[in-house]
């Protein structure tokens, strides 16, 4: 089943002999081009930044050599006068990649300041709009943390331009980096096994299978896999307001979402729009004064307005759905009595929404207005610019009791307020149509139940269901697991008891959409949540979402991975049984949180990879010595 993906011995052996001479040189030089290509270590010794600049091209940030503090050896590079989020210093290391491998990549980061803040260790590829922006790593970095690696992979298609940087949302985020490593693994190259059966094939009765890309995606054996498996596409980050709109209030940028969107239409992929208003990678203009203060209620309707009409009518034919409103309940929802209560209210942090602050001021409290108008007024807007786009209200930690109910409730009210809408000229149609389950679950602690009950709660309000973002890392929030073989076990079967509930609820669940095609890649990869190795081998996990019944029944490893038809009737489709019905729940104790979209680090990997190498370099010095004394040997002779 598994293919080798190892190139020659002769290179593996050149590939040793590079690493043993870069690991074993003091570190006395400019950037070391491994001489196969095949990579790059940097860590400032010679004094100078290393080809590393700051992203912006005007050279806003200043990147300053210092030797006052270091991660080994004298020198670290520290970046301050950021003005931008996605200000950093960045390196341009085209000429080290070799398009379809994969590269590893490392950086110490160091906070200087402010004392706790949020880091991205990312890679652009491409420039323009062509340019696609990729995370790797996300974390929290205190400055009494020290040290800390940020790590990540990626295999990267043929291009021209290719960048890995450190950012930071933080304005006044000054920091330090060092000893920056960017190494493929010889010969890794990503390809998928065309002879087994597409999953949206296996899945075409019941509901669409997507998966979410970025323009880094749309071409290569990468695409090749979409094309297989997946007839829906989420885009990962670029049809984000963010992505959409520049800084400057009433520009839009189409060009990158637009190219993604090109490749999918000609693979006669659908498309689901991701997403129109949101408190996170959204712009200030559309809700805030350049002073950082709230814009009034009428302001910010009037931008939304603008906005939607803009984003919405320019795809309006093009996406089959939208995520018009994206979490815009608190992370952890206690007990309530009214659903306006439990959403994140104006403020600054990223547990608040702009949106909320704006349309509160100048509401007319008496008159029932409040921040939480926005919500309503975003579907409005998207219905009339797309009237043929089915409407999505999206949330994580959906599985909570608590704000399962807040976003039943919400989607029940906002309905019934639009059966009154002079605007609604359908009256059968509901405003909000769908109700999105992101479905970032952990493998330490999902309960199946919860999302069944879930399921059935909002099947109550009549909207349809998508399950929009799915991924089940290994471990719990904060807290990544290692990929152990029981632990891939026990996410496998995760996905097959989700599939076979999916299933179960197909009539009314719309399109189950795993959040990103390999591990590598993912935005939690700490964790390895998802369907397809780094290289685009199938994981356990893949084989159960190919066959759910067949997995849990133990077929899989009887037989392979080839679906029984015969042993396994349930490949069939099977009328959903008619949901239960709903009793109400007494208010509940608030619950601790129970989840967080944020990523956790990956602390081991950097170890592994160092003693691998480390062994590697003594059994490849071995080799090599024993070669050459045995050669005089026999020249001797
Ligand atoms: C994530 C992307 O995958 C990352 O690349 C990005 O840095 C942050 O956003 N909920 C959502 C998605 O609705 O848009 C988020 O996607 C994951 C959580």
């Amino acid at each position: 089943m598994r293919r080798l993906k190892v190139v020659s011995r002769t290179v593996a052996l050149i590939v040793i002999m590079t690493m043993a001479v870069v690991f074993l040189t003091p570190a006395v030089f400019t950037a070391i081009a491994v001489p196969n290509g095949f990579g790059i270590t940097v860590d400032f010794e010679d004094g100078t930044t290393m080809g590393f600049e700051g992203r912006d091209e005007q050279g806003i940030e200043v990147l300053t050599v210092t030797d006052e503090i270091s991660h080994s050896g004298t020198y670290s590079l520290l970046t301050t006068n950021r003005t931008k989020a996605w200000h950093g210093p960045s390196l341009n290391v085209a000429e080290f990649v070799q398009a379809g491998a994969q590269y590893t990549i490392s950086i110490m980061v160091h906070a200087k300041t402010p004392d706790v803040s949020q880091f991205r260790l990312s890679t652009q590829v491409g420039q323009g709009a062509n340019a696609s922006y990729n995370n790797l790593e996300i974390k929290n970095i205190s400055v009494s943390d020290g040290w800390v690696e940020m790590t990540g992979t990626f295999t990267y298609p043929a291009e021209e331009y290719i960048t890995i940087y450190v950012e930071n949302d933080e304005l006044n985020a000054e920091f330090y980096i060092d000893d920056v490593s960017f190494i493929t693994e010889e010969g890794v190259v990503f390809s998928h096994d065309a002879s087994l059966p597409s999953l949206a094939g296996i899945y075409r009765d019941y509901f669409l299978i997507g998966t979410a890309i970025s323009r880094a995606d749309v071409s290569g054996p990468r695409f090749e896999l979409v094309k297989h498996h997946f007839n829906l596409i989420t885009v990962g980050n670029e049809m984000k307001p963010d992505a959409l709109t520049t800084a400057e209030k009433g520009t839009f940028n189409f060009e990158r979402a637009d190219a993604i969107l090109a490749s999918s239409e000609d693979a006669g992929i659908s498309i689901h729009g991701h997403t129109l208003v949101w408190h996170s990678q959204s712009r200030d203009w559309l809700n805030k004064k350049a002073n950082g203060d709230f814009l009034t209620r009428n302001e910010a309707r009037a931008n939304m307005e603008e906005f939607i009409n803009t984003v919405a009518g320019h795809y309006a034919g093009r996406v089959i759905s939208w995520d018009v409103v994206n979490e815009a309940f608190q992370t952890s929802v206690g007990s309530f009595s009214d659903w306006k209560d439990v959403l994140r209210k104006g403020g600054t942090t990223n547990e608040h929404s702009a949106w909320y602050g704006a349309y509160t001021n100048g509401a007319n409290e008496a008159a029932g207005e409040s921040g939480a108008d926005y919500i309503y007024d975003a579907f409005v807007f998207t219905r009339l610019a797309d009237p043929n786009a089915v409407l999505y209200y999206n949330d994580f930690n959906e599985t909570d009791k608590n704000k399962r109910n807040a976003i039943a409730e919400m989607t029940e009210e906002l309905n019934e307020q639009w059966k009154n809408d002079p605007r609604n000229t359908v009256p059968d149609r509901l405003l909000i149509e769908g109700l999105g389950m992101q479905a970032h679950y952990w493998t330490d602690n999902l309960n199946v139940d919860d999302v069944e009950d879930t399921i059935i709660r909002w099947i109550s309000t009549g909207a349809e269901i998508g399950i929009t973002e799915l991924d089940i890392p290994m471990g719990r929030y904060n807290a990544y697991k290692e990929a152990t073989e029981d632990e891939l076990l026990k996410q496998a079967n995760f996905y097959a008891e989700l599939f076979l509930l999916f299933k179960k609820y197909s009539e009314n669940i719309s399109r189950v959409t795993i959040w990103g095609i390999d591990d590598a890649t993912s935005w939690r990869s700490g964790g390895s949540p998802l369907l397809f190795e780094y290289d685009g081998t199938e994981k356990l996990a893949f084989f159960a979402v190919m066959d759910p019944q067949g997995f849990i029944d133990g077929l899989y490893f009887d037989n392979g991975p080839v679906p029984d038809d015969e042993a396994n009737p349930d490949i069939e489709p099977h009328p959903m049984p008619a949901p239960e019905p709903i009793v109400p729940e007494a208010p509940a104790p608030t619950e601790p949180p129970v989840d967080n979209n944020v990523p956790a680090s990956n602390s081991n990997t950097w170890m592994i990879i160092l003693i691998a190498i480390g062994s590697a370099v003594i059994i490849g010095s071995g080799v090599i010595i024993s070669v050459f004394l045995i050669r005089e040997r026999n020249e001797k002779k």
